[in-house]
């Protein structure tokens, strides 16, 4: 089987089409392409979306994603949940599928841990139920302020929930802290502060938070192989093995 990786989608998959992954000509279902988080697919629930959804998963290929910053995790929720290659996942489609929080897959007889999410919450959070609601907004949108709305726009889960972070351990425990690959959505906090500090407190969205800290101990915890992250929208190789996807496809190697 081929096992495939790219970074955040934001819903624009057009990566995957034929004349600009022909590669796909030779894939069956077995195969996996595994999007970084960001995959942006399951957000509005529309029939748009839905027929977005639908071309997905006639590609000849099965779609995998772990959660970034931006999905909607009550639509998320709202899928089957299902073991799947070893772990916990939720189906959007027959061969498109999250990969949840602290897993462990099995593609190609590798062992893939995954651990999606990051903070976005630099970025001001309104709420509708806030009787300055309106004020707020036409305040933001007035500055041109990126601003986001709880539960339409921004979800609390985009980051871990504390059962998350045992599972996660339990994983590893149960790995005996020995992985091939680890694929997230940020990095550890070292790799992340190798980025230009200045960007990252001009954007703020570079922040150390208790996932980057997590994934952190991680790092230095775990023997692995490769690490595979999104998020940062670049495409670096970090120290050797740390791997920044945004628009490229990679394969691993057979
Ligand atoms: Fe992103």
């Amino acid at each position: 089987m081929a096992v495939y990786l790219t970074g955040d989608t934001h819903r624009d998959f057009s990566r995957f089409q034929e004349d600009v992954f022909p590669e796909q000509a030779e894939l069956q279902k077995t195969d996996v392409m595994i999007i970084c988080g960001d995959f942006g697919g399951v957000w509005d629930g529309s029939p748009e979306e839905a027929e977005l959804l639908d071309w997905l998963d006639a590609r000849p290929f099965t779609t995998l994603f772990i959660s970034g910053n931006h999905e909607n995790f009550t639509l998320l929720s709202s899928c089957p949940r299902e073991r799947w290659r070893g772990g916990m996942t939720r189906r959007v489609r027959p061969s498109v599928r999250l990969l949840e929080r602290g897993q462990m897959f099995d593609f190609d007889g590798k062992r893939f841990f995954t651990m999606g999410g990051a903070s976005s919450r630099d970025i001001p959070i309104l709420e509708r139920a806030d009787p300055l609601f309106s004020v707020r907004r036409k305040w933001h949108e007035y500055r041109k302020n990126v601003y986001w709305i709880r539960g339409e726009t921004w979800w609390p889960e985009e980051m871990p929930s504390e059962s998350e972070y045992r599972t996660a351990l339990d994983t590893l425990d149960r790995a005996r802290w020995s992985v091939d690959y680890i694929v997230t959505h940020c990095a550890p906090t070292s790799v992340q502060n190798l980025f230009d500090l200045k960007e990252a407190q001009s954007t703020g969205s570079y922040l150390v938070n208790r996932l980057t800290d997590f994934l952190e101990e991680v790092s230095r915890k775990c023997t692995f192989d490769c690490w595979f992250f999104g998020h940062y929208h670049g495409n670096y190789v970090i120290e050797d093995r740390y791997i920044l996807l945004y628009d490229r496809i990679v394969r691993l190697a057979p």
